[in-house]
Order: C-alpha cells, then structure tokens, then sequence
C-alpha cells in the first residue's frame, strides 16, 4: 500500500504562483504578499487582480476591474428564476450549484487564453448576484441585481441584506473576501482542478468546486462551528459542553484543525479580530463571541499537543452573524469570496501546466473469478 497516500496528503498536483502556505509557521501570502497586509491595506478588487494578472493594480488598472466587475452582475432572469423555483428551505450551496449548472449551459465557452481573465472577472460578479439571490428566495425577498458602488463587498452586502451597511462592515465582508479567497489546493479547488483538466468549462469547474466544498469537513465547518456555540448557549455551559461533546463522546470540534497548518490558521487571528469588532454591536453576537473565546481556549489546551489549533472557520461565523446573515449561508459566503480561487487555479493549470488528471486505484479485489449461472448462486 506503500504507493497510497491517503487522502493525497503530501501529493503535489500543479505549481503555483498565487498561493504560499507556511503551515509549520503559521504563514499565508498570495502572490507573495502576507494576508495581514492584504488585509489591512488592499480591498478584495485589488486581489482579484493580484490572483488574475499576478500583481497589484495601479489606480487605472484597479478602476477597469471595478467596471468589469459593474457591468457583469447582471444575469439572464432564467437563472433567477431557477433559484425561485426551489423550495425556501433547500440547501444553500445545493442552491448556488443549481445556479451555476444553469451559467454554465449559458456561458461554458471553451478555454482561450485572449479572454479567460475576463470571463473570470465576469463569473465572479456573477457570484455575488447568486449568493445574494439564494439568501433573498430563502428569505421571501423579491429578487436583485446587485447595483454598483464603492467596492464589490458593498455592492454585495446592500443586495443581500436590503440595506446601506456602515463602513466597519463593509471592511469586515472585504476583509472575509480577501481571507476566504484562496488556499492553494484544498479539496474544492482540487475538485476544480479535476474538472478543469478535462477541458470543461470555468463554469462546470465552479460547480465541482462548489459540491466539494459543501461537507462539514470543508467549507461547512464554518455553519458547524457556530452552531456548536449556538448549542453551548451560554458562556459559562462552554466548559460542560467541552467536556460531555469533546472530551467523552469523541466528538470533532469543528472548526479545529487542519491538513496544513500544525499551528494558529493566521486567517482564524484576523477573523477573531473583525469577530470582536463587529459583535460588540450585538448582544447575541458578543455572547457567541465570548462562548467562541472559551472554546477556544478549551481546545487549544485539549489538542495543542497534537498540533490541533482554531482554522479559519472557527470565528468566520461570529463575523457573518453580526453582519446579519443566517448560519446556513456561511458555507455559501465562503464559496463567494473562493470562486476567485478556483478560477485562479484552474486558469493557471490549464494555461501553463495542462495535463489529464487521471490517477490510479490499486486493486485489491478477488483475482479472476468464473462466472456461476444465477440459479446456481447463493
Ligand atoms: N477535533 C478533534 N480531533 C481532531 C480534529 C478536531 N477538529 N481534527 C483532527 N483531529 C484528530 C483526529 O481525530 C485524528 O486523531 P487520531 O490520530 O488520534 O485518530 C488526528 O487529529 C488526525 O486527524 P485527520 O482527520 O486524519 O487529519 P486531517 O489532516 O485529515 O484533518 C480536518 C483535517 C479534516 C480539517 C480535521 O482537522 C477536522 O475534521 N476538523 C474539523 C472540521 C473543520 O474544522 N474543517 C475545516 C477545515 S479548514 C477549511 O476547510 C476551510
């Protein structure tokens, strides 16, 4: 079984320029640049251009992006009209997939490298209108093109939320954009990957993506973390919880661990930052905050000896409630801000680095067998 590495681990599938990860340190940058410094001086716009043409924008070049973006949020009313067509109450990401399988029979060109910049640009814009629409079907709430703004995280927000967010949150959803944009080849872009190396289209890349993306051990964990504090209700039941759920039953805290990082995620830090700022504004908020910080602390001295620590998902929650969205539309905000990352990936894999991704599975079957008639079987 030597040639198995289970679950890929330590199995290298492409090159890449856009995303270095320091797991042993704690260390993420996009294209060179370390994600507290993105953070806290570029907007989301100015990393789709770094992940797209490799740098930061000049004032021109970030201005032609943000018309792109403007110009492609509108989407033919079929799509809305498919995701009105599905119950309230079905599952979000299920929602966007349906929305993308839809883009995709509309605009799955074939690749080119003249324009897959810009068809990226345009399926990001895209995004944002389909992540706001399935939050405005389930919620009851007419349908909406998001208008043009200062940024893409407020165009996004007012759409989605029906109101004129303040400046503090518009910085927290930039900063979420910017966190969840990309982490080089976790289970979802690698399943865009995939797709991507069968010559299929950007679009059909998303929807792999977006499947992939949906399990608990994934993009899920974000809903599955908060309901964790959701659960635990009040602060001072953190410690019982822990110990019934955690320590006893052997549960997963979700929102702990990770394939890479052997230490803090640095998203998780800066995530707990924006958790704190924006919660204090919130009674509920600042409790699931405080009920966050004693689990954390709980877990930290339960598995930091195994190299266990809070990954992104752990305070990404606390920012998405206090901005005012339902937990079951955490995994798709998530998808919103990493669809940059996948169509990075797949652009950069199909350009430079194209070969079929088709690896082997060892059999271990029984050998050749004689077939008996079914009257003679059993
Ligand atoms: N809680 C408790 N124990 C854990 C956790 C956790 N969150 N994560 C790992 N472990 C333990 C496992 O039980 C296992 O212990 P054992 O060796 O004694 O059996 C050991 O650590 C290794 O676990 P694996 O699942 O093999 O490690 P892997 O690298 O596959 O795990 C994963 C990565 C799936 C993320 C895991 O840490 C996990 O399930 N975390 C909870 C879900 C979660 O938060 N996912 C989000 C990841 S970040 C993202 O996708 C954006």
């Amino acid at each position: 079984m030597s040639q198995i590495s289970r679950g890929l681990e330590n199995v290298f599938i492409k090159t890449t320029s856009l995303t270095y990860i320091d797991g042993e340190n704690g260390i993420l940058r996009y294209g060179g640049y370390d994600i507290e410094d993105l953070v806290e001086h570029t907007s989301f716009e100015e990393v789709i251009h770094l992940m797209l043409y490799g740098d930061l924008p000049t004032k021109s070049q970030l201005q032609k992006l943000k018309s792109s973006i403007d110009e492609s949020y509108e989407v033919p009313q079929q799509v809305i009209d498919m995701i009105y067509s599905l119950p309230k109450d079905s599952d979000a990401i299920g929602m966007m997939e349906t929305a993308f399988s839809a883009l995709s029979s509309l605009y799955g060109s074939p690749w080119n490298k003249n324009n897959n910049r810009e068809n990226a640009i345009k399926l990001i814009g895209r995004a944002s209108t389909v992540v706001a629409n399935v939050l405005r079907a389930k919620e009851g709430k007419k349908p909406i093109i998001p208008e043009p703004s200062e940024s893409f995280a407020k165009s996004f927000l007012k759409s989605s939320l029906s109101r004129t967010p303040s400046n503090e949150e518009v910085k927290a959803m930039d900063a979420s954009l910017i966190l969840y944009a990309d982490h080089e080849v976790p289970a979802s872009t690698t399943a865009a990957l995939v797709t991507s190396s069968t010559l299929s289209d950007m679009y059909s890349c998303v929807v792999a993506a977006l499947a992939a993306l949906k399990g608990p051990l994934h993009g899920g964990a974000a809903e599955e973390a908060f309901k964790q504090f959701v659960e635990i209700g009040e602060p001072q039941n953190a410690e019982t919880w822990f110990r019934n759920k955690i320590t006893e039953q052997k549960s997963r805290l979700m929102g702990f661990g990770h394939r890479v990082y052997k230490t803090y995620d640095p998203r998780a830090k800066i995530f707990k930052k924006y958790a704190k700022l924006l919660s204090e504004n919130n009674d509920n908020a600042r409790k699931y905050f405080s009920i966050a910080q004693s689990v954390e602390d709980l877990g930290i001295k339960t598995f930091s000896e195994k190299r266990i620590y809070p990954n992104t998902d752990f305070y990404s929650g606390v920012v998405f409630y206090s901005l005012g969205f339902p937990i079951y539309m955490f995994t798709s905000l998530f998808a919103l801000s990493r669809t940059l990352g996948w169509v990075a990936h797949v652009i950069e894999y199909v350009e430079d680095q194209h070969r079929l991704i088709r690896p082997r599975a060892l059999y271990i079957g029984p050998l050749k067998r004689e077939i008996v008639p079914i009257e003679l079987r059993g």
